[in-house]
């Protein structure tokens, strides 16, 4: 079997984290592995697959030595410089951030949904947005089958969904809320703890934020439906880890309500939680440390006539970033 020659970029951060835990679960045919972030990062150790790896520094001759794959999640602007210097060395590089999404020459892949565009790649794929990735692998199969008309999101994000800022920033707020004590927000305008904020990424001239814009944009592309009706809400919430989405959709054809949960339930990546006589439905707490899309909650939607309501739940950081990304680099080996 032929073996492959692996590099991580923001090895350190929460994403990076995550992408060696997913590794060490999947035993991939990698026989290099190499690790690296910022300066500030230099001396650190990775504790991997029993291993020490010591974190070098991204530079411009990184990729010299030569690498098979490397799956890039240190934001944009070290994407934009430094995947096209990996690609030119013979690299073929996945990259978690918003860099290359919208990019009509990029594939922007969830392997359930559109693992075919992976053809199509000039040695960079991109990795969707996190909140867009699970919602996809549910809304996929539904639109194959009635045809997706319109579809209104409305998110809650997790804090960890903001990088280890946002999770400091909910932590402090635990830890000061009831001593009334003053503490300094490192990522968000206003506190996390006991609130919600309808405010992801920046605002834009339309009133929109750029979360909102991501999900609406990346859905169109992955689905192939550049015209599709799509409207989006995206709130951060206080909750650590996992995001949780209410999705009304309105198909163009008429369904059967017990076999669109069937075909939630037989497909890939997909666990069905949707008893309502046992109180069973997707949770943040439970989707969180497992790589599949949690639905449920599925129930028509009386104001429009083929329309249903779902609950989507996934772990934003692994289904959300690492294990997407790993699973676009498995099907590509
Ligand atoms: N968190 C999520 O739910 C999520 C989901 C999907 C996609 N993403 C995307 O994934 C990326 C990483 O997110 P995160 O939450 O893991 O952020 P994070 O915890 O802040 O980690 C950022 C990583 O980037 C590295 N980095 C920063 N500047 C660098 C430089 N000049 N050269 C090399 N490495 C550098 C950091 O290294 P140092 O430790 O040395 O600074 C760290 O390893 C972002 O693009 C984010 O948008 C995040």
């Amino acid at each position: 079997m032929k073996s492959y020659k692996f590099a991580l970029v923001g090895a350190t951060g929460i994403v990076g984290q995550t992408a060696c835990k997913v590794l060490e679960e999947k035993k991939l045919p990698i026989s290099k592995y190499a690790f690296f972030a910022s300066s500030k990062s230099v001396g650190k150790t990775i504790h991997f697959l029993g291993n020490e790896y010591h974190v070098e520094e991204l530079t411009e001759h990184s990729f010299d030595e030569g690498f098979d794959f490397a799956i890039f999640s240190a934001g944009a602007d070290i994407a934009r410089k430094f995947a096209p210097i990996a690609v030119s060395k013979g690299c073929i590089v996945i990259d978690n951030s918003s860099a290359f999404r919208m990019d009509p020459n990029i594939p922007l892949v969830v392997p359930e949904v559109n693992s075919n565009e992976l053809k199509n790649h000039n040695g960079i794929i991109a990795n969707p947005n996190c909140s867009t990735i699970q919602a996809v692998v549910a809304l996929k199969p539904l639109d194959e089958k009635y045809d997706i008309k319109r579809i209104v999101y409305s998110t809650y994000q997790a804090v960890s969904g903001a990088g280890s800022k946002g999770i400091l920033d909910l932590e402090n707020g635990i830890k000061n809320y009831h001593k009334h004590n003053d503490y300094s927000l490192q990522k968000f305008p206003y506190p996390i703890f006991n609130n919600c904020l309808p405010h992801i990424d920046v605002f834009m001239e339309n009133g929109y934020t750029k979360e909102e814009e991501k999900m609406i944009n990346e859905t169109r592309k992955i689905l192939n439906k550049p015209d599709l009706k799509i409207t989006a809400t995206t709130v951060r919430v206080p909750v650590s880890n996992s995001h949780s989405e209410s999705i009304n959709i309105e198909f163009n054809k008429d369904f059967d309500l017990s076999e669109l949960k069937d075909i939630l339930k037989n497909s890939p990546g997909i666990i069905l939680q949707d008893d309502m006589t046992s109180n069973i439905y997707p949770l943040a707490i439970n989707a969180s440390g497992h790589d599949e899309v949690f639905v449920g909650r599925i129930r028509k939607d009386f104001s429009v006539p083929y329309g249903i309501n779902l609950w989507v739940v996934a772990d934003n950081i692994r289904k959300g970033a690492a294990t997407n990304a790993i699973q676009i680099m498995q099907n590509l080996m």
